[in-house]
This record gives structure tokens, sequence and C-alpha cells, in this order.
């Protein structure tokens, strides 16, 4: 089977595990399971919207498992990795000797759906060539395979995806406008994993109880916070990885910022436990939101208990570095007691980086 392709019944057959879940509690998700419920039954197109690895293939799985189809294939195929010669072939089908390495007859992703749901994963790289081939099987629900005589009937729910939307490659002349109104009739967005940084901590914990099912792994304190500091470009896939990543160097179960290995200024700072103060600024009143106006400022909103552990984090850091790691001045500018340091350090696992070059008696 090419990458290009992942098949899978709708259902889970006995004994299997259960199809992935769109996990999370915040807002944006309650919202996307809701209309993902009300647009699930109607068996229209869906053109589903959002950037990589935010969720788009769960999505478009949900869709088909809460509808009529559940239990009826679903195939997924990434438009974007077919290679163009190949492509009629691998969607309507071919009949053996159609071309030169056509050693057997072989069916195509429409025939594979049948009865299901096929999702045209970056529908936007299609070819314009190919979009006319397959604006006419979605018109006329019936395919030709390659070398093919006759059409046969499909059924097919067709569900597509999309990093942009599909409008901008209609702007841009590179998609047929036609198409666009065959598959872009219900619009579904999945936001990006930076817009729901609530859904942080219920995603790690399902992660790393997929990831490690017969391990007790927890999070460091801190690590809710180093992770909502950072932007996820990769969204979701980018969290999977990251915590497959700090699993391998978790210490005792315990999964520490700096095994995160976070791109961003901060986590490399976190990683020389020299942390940059980056707190956002208390608002000045004037720009505060009146009712009726959109907020002005679009900063995230962190759990308080995040944001606190944060800041902790970063003005115990500050002290350190300002001291060269001498516990008992840096304790005496933060107000604290030498133990309590200790204790906070160990707690916020701040780590103190290694001197070999005759620091002064700490
Ligand atoms: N809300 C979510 N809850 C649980 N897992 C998620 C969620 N969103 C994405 N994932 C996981 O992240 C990975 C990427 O999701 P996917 O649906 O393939 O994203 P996309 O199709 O948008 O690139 C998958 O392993 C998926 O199971
Ligand atoms: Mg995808």
């Amino acid at each position: 089977m090419p990458d290009s392709l992942s098949r899978s019944p709708g259902l889970a057959a006995a004994g299997m595990p259960p199809a992935p879940q769109l996990i999370g509690n915040s807002a944006a998700m309650q919202a996307l399971r809701a209309q993902i419920g009300r647009i699930a039954g109607s068996g229209a197109p869906v053109a589903i919207r959002g950037e990589s690895g935010s969720g788009k293939e769960l999505a478009a799985r949900a869709i088909h498992a809460q509808g009529a189809r559940a239990g009826l294939p679903f195939v997924a195929v990434n438009c974007g990795a077919i290679p163009d010669a190949l492509m009629e072939a691998e969607f309507f089908g071919c009949r053996q000797g159609a071309y030169t390495g056509a050693l057997h007859e072989r069916q195509g992703l429409f025939q594979a759906a049948h009865g299901g749901s096929l999702l045209l994963d970056e529908v936007d790289d299609l070819p314009l060539a190919m979009q006319v081939k397959l604006l006419r099987a979605l018109q006329e629900r019936r395919v030709r395979k390659l070398g093919g005589s006759r059409d046969e009937a499909v059924d097919v729910r067709i569900l597509c995806a999309s990093q942009h939307g599909l409008a901008r490659g209609v702007a841009a002349g590179t998609f047929r406008r036609d198409l666009y109104y065959r598959l872009n009739v219900i619009e579904l967005a999945v936001p990006p994993l930076r817009e729901r940084l609530d859904d942080l901590q219920v995603l790690c914990e399902a992660i790393l109880a997929r990831l490690a099912p017969r391990q007790s792994v927890r999070l460091a304190p801190c690590v809710l916070a180093a992770l909502a500091a950072h932007a996820f470009p990769g969204n979701v896939r980018e969290l999977e990885n990251m915590l497959e990543r700090a699993l391998a160097f978790a210490d005792d179960g315990v999964i520490a910022p700096d095994g995160l290995g976070l791109p961003s200024p901060a986590g490399a700072a976190a990683r020389a436990s020299i942390t940059p103060l980056r707190l956002a600024p208390v608002l000045p009143e004037r720009q505060l939101s009146l009712p009726g106006m959109a907020p002005r400022n679009m900063a995230p909103v962190l759990p308080l208990a995040l944001y606190l552990c944060q800041a902790e984090r970063e003005m115990i850091t500050l002290a350190l570095v300002r001291e060269r790691y001498h516990r008992a001045r840096a304790a005496q500018l933060l107000g604290i007691s030498v133990r309590q340091l200790r204790y906070r350090m160990h707690k916020l696992t701040i780590q103190e980086p290694r001197f070999d070059d005759g620091m002064e008696d700490r």
C-alpha cells in the first residue's frame, strides 16, 4: 500500500482498539465536536480546514464514525503524495496491462471506499487535469478504471481537507470553481493547538497513556507552562513527537521541561536553566476591551496555575543567573530562605549548569 493511502473499517472490529477520539475540553474543541455531531448524519460533502497536525483526519474519521456509513470503509488519501502519472489509476483503479507495470487488475480508492467515506487530504494539491476527472466522478457517481471500457457505479461520501481552505486555490486559479462548489458544501474549521491551550493537559495525559500504557508517567511542574509558551506550528502531531522524545529522557517516569526539546528561546533557555523574563505585561486599562468591542490584546490566556508556575520559574532563574548560582544570595534577592529556594528549584526542575571554571564557593 503506498504511503499516500490508509484504509480502515469505520468501526473497530471486536478486540481492536476503538477509533481515536478528538480529545479536549476547551470551548473550541467542544464546539467542534458538537458541529461534527450535527453534520455527521447528513451525508453531504465536508471540507475540513486546519493547520498540519491539528486533527483534520481525526475529525473526518469522527464524521464517518458518527454517520450512517459507520462500519463501512473509511479511506484516506494524501493527494499531494501521489505521482501525477499514477493518479488516475490510484483513484479509479486500472485494468491489467493498462500501462507498463500494471500486471493485475486493481481497484481504485473510489471502489475501496464504496459504501463508506473517502477523505481527500491536501485536496488543493490535486493537479487541474485530475480535478476535472474527479469532478466528473462526483457528478455522475460513476468511475471508469484506467484502460477499462465501462463505468461502474460508486457510492462514496466525500470528505476533503486542506490547510488554508479551498477558496484560496480558486482565487489563485489553481483550483476549479465547479469542484470547489461540489466539495465545499459544509465547512469545518479545526483550530490550531495554540488557540486551545486549555486542552494541553488532557492531551498530554492521553498521549502519554497511549505511548507508555504500562508505565506510570507524570509531568514535572511547569512542563505545561513551558508547552503553553510554545507556538506548536505542527500542532498535536508535534506535541506527540515532543512527548515521545521526552519519554525517552524521562527520569523515574517524570517528564521534565528540558526533555521536551522545545525549539523556542524559552526551551533553549530552559535547557540552559537561563530563562528570559517573558511574562505578559499587565494590560493598561485603556487596552482592555469594552463590551461589544473585539478584544484588542489577543495574547493567549493561560490557566492561572500555569502562569504563576511559569512566573515563579522565570524569577527564580533570573535571580540565580544574576547571582551566578550563589544560592544564598539568590534566596536573599527573592526574599525566601535557602531551604525554600532549594525546594522550589526541585519542584520546578530548575537545574544549575555545570561549572568547570573554578566558581567561587557556593
Ligand atoms: N483533538 C485531538 N485529540 C487527540 N489526538 C489528536 C487530536 N488532534 C490530533 N490528534 C492526533 O494528532 C495527530 C495528527 O492528527 P491528524 O488528524 O492526522 O492531523 P491533520 O490531518 O490535521 O494533519 C494524530 O496522531 C491524531 O491522532
Ligand atoms: Mg493529515
